[in-house]
């Protein structure tokens, strides 16, 4: 968790489904582009159970993961690809603690702490590692194009 790039990286957010229901998009698209990330990529998509448990594999074992692959799977989200330099860490940096009611206390101007709930609706996801960042980018945006509406658009903060 202390990785720091020197270099440009790309990063995967996905807001999620209480953060989409909440009304929150415009207010967390605004914070990525004030905060130096580019919008390379993004898609409004609804996951299905399969999908979600496909991407949150490595809680398979977790007593939380079926409720997480129901709530996961409830509504829209949308899916952005972010680039900045070490877009990774200070993404993460920036949505806060995996809990929104810890945010709220220790980190209340983080993502998490303004819009999301409690521990499972957290409002926003944000790859943990190198590795993560690129499986999964590859995960949404490589697959074969038929399988996804993806846009092309390319927006950045200037
Ligand atoms: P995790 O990867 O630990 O957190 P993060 O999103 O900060 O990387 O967990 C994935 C998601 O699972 C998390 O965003 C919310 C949900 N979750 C629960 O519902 N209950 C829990 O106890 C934990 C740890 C996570
Ligand atoms: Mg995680």
């Amino acid at each position: 968790s202390a990785y720091v790039s020197t270099e440009k990286e790309k990063t995967l957010a996905m807001i999620k489904p209480d953060g989409i229901a909440g009304n929150y998009t415009d207010i967390i698209k605004k914070t990525i582009l004030d905060s130096g990330f580019s919008i390379t990529q993004e898609m409004l998509f609804e996951l299905n159970e399969e999908t979600v448990r496909s991407f949150y594999a490595e809680h398979a074992t977790k007593s939380f993961f079926p409720d997480l692959v129901q709530y996961m799977s409830s509504g829209p989200v949308l899916i952005m690809v972010l680039e900045k330099v070490n877009a990774i860490a200070d993404w993460r940096a920036l949505i806060g603690p995996t809990d929104a009611n810890n945010a709220k206390i220790t980190q209340p101007n983080s993502i998490r702490a303004m819009c999301g709930l409690d521990l499972q609706r957290n409002c926003i996801h944000g790859s943990d590692s190198p590795q993560s960042a690129d499986k999964e980018i590859m995960f949404f945006f490589n697959k074969a194009s038929s399988d996804f509406f993806v846009t092309t658009e390319v927006y950045g903060p200037d």
